[in-house]
């Protein structure tokens, strides 16, 4: 084997990645059409038809309800907007707390804080990276509301078995499905098990529209009240004469722009989803083969879309850190991310209780709260950000079957000369 990169060696990938770009002629001409008409949102924030918005908004809507087969599908301007829109739906507030995973996107957690209830967190399964099923009921009180469980990484949380749990203790599921459209159990689509389930159109994910979201769901009233808080709701219901619906509007609204792109990208979303599949049993079969690295578990009947591809370390097999192992894959032209993202507790704003001024509002609305913020309340999460987790973004366009096995080679390589690499960890310099 030859030296490696880190060491002064030469990188087994010679040039950097291409970068990434999923929109293609279908949706500039969308967007086209849509300058064309001068319609760029169709809105109104009162009662009427327009309180649903306009015809791209409407087509992308019907569009994502056939596909994952959800009697519902309400658009909105991002997932953040569409999580902080289900915690208002199902009428989340002061004094309720809501247990959520601490290993996802921070915005599973914020939108809990945004309608001052209070999250609990409840710890991962080390195989699947999502909310352990067996971890929740410790967590529940007689304020719990709610579940919000992120689908991460592309990967189905154990939602049936979460379900039963729910229903046992009369709490909603919210699907925070932000990273995983196109996964299934069963082939039930992954954001249409739990009563509400909300998908990401941001950048980065597998099919995108720049921003945007859009909520699932087969319940009407919940649905209805998801419109309302999109557009304003308070002043429709006055408009309505509604005086028994409880809502506090915002604009959330997505745009005719954005609508066009999204509904272009949803019609390639089976297609990306095969090259990622491809690509990432490429890399499941690869790693099989190594020692010290776990690639991806997948249930039984669980479908992933691989919106980044896990990998777990093992410091004992490989005996060198996940960061000095990281470092080196980095100089042989591999960037890849270590830990993931911090538990969500370990945030300045859960550890010192401070949202909005000085008060500890909601945090203060519980007396006695079950859960503590400190270190060791999810310790397979904890574990994972600090020693374990890699995330690999190799089972994405531009990369082809070559660039995985190029990927498997810079892997074999850094093992046959991990012995160097202690030396250099431990002293700084390696011997040759
Ligand atoms: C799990 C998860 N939830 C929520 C979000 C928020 O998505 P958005 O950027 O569309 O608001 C993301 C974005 O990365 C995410 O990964």
């Amino acid at each position: 084997m030859s030296r490696l990169a880190l060491l002064g060696g030469q990188p087994v990938r010679k040039e950097a990645l291409p970068w990434v770009n999923t929109m293609g002629p279908e949706e500039t001409a969308a967007v086209v059409e849509v300058m064309n008409s001068g319609c760029i949102s169709a809105y109104y924030g009162r009662a009427g038809d327009r309180f649903l918005g306009g015809p791209k908004v409407l087509e992308i809507e019907r569009d994502f309800s056939q596909k994952f087969g959800s009697r519902f599908a309400i658009s909105v301007n991002s997932a953040t907007t569409a999580l902080h829109t289900a915690v208002a739906a199902c009428g989340i507030g002061p004094g309720d707390e809501v247990l959520v995973t601490p290993y996802s996107m921070v915005a599973s957690a914020t939108v809990i804080v945004m309608n001052n209830a209070v999250p609990v967190f409840v710890d991962i399964d080390p195989e699947t990276y999502n909310l352990d099923p067996c971890q929740i009921e410790k967590w529940i009180t007689s304020r719990t509301r709610a579940i919000i469980v992120a689908n991460i990484f592309g990967l189905p949380a154990a939602l049936n078995e979460i379900m039963v749990i729910a229903r046992k203790h009369g709490l909603y599921v919210i699907e925070d499905n932000a990273q995983s459209p196109g996964a299934s159990i069963n082939g039930k689509q992954a954001g249409t098990i739990g009563d509400i389930g909300i998908i990401s159109l941001n950048y980065h994910k597998v099919i995108h529209s720049g921003e945007g979201g859009i909520l699932l769901t087969d319940n009407p009233d919940l649905a209805h009240k998801c419109q309302l808080i999109r557009n304003h709701g308070e002043a429709v219901v006055d408009d309505l004469n509604d005086h028994e619906t409880v809502v506090l509007g915002s604009n959330y609204r997505m745009t005719e722009l954005h609508a066009a792109i999204g509904i272009e990208q949803l019609k390639k979303l089976d297609p990306f989803l095969l090259q990622r599949r491809a690509l990432a049993e490429r890399l499941t079969a690869g790693l099989k083969q190594i020692d010290g690295l776990k690639g991806v578990t997948i249930p039984e009947g669980y479908e992933h879309s691989y919106y980044v591809y896990p990998i777990q370390y093992s410091k004992e097999a490989w005996g060198i850190s996940r960061d000095t192992f990281v470092q080196a894959l980095k100089a042989e032209g591999f960037p890849m991310g270590t830990g993931y993202v911090k538990p969500i507790y370990w945030l300045p704003m859960y550890q010192h209780k401070r949202v909005y001024n000085q008060t500890q509002i909601p945090f203060s609305l519980i007396d006695n709260p079950i859960q503590q913020y400190v270190k060791g309340i999810c310790p397979v999460t904890e574990l994972m950000y600090e020693e374990k987790m890699i995330v690999a973004d190799v089972c994405r366009l531009p990369y082809t079957e070559t660039d995985i096995d190029d990927v498997l080679e810079a892997i074999e390589k850094i093992r046959s000369e991990r012995g160097r690499l202690h030396e250099y960890e431990t002293h700084g310099v390696s011997s040759a």
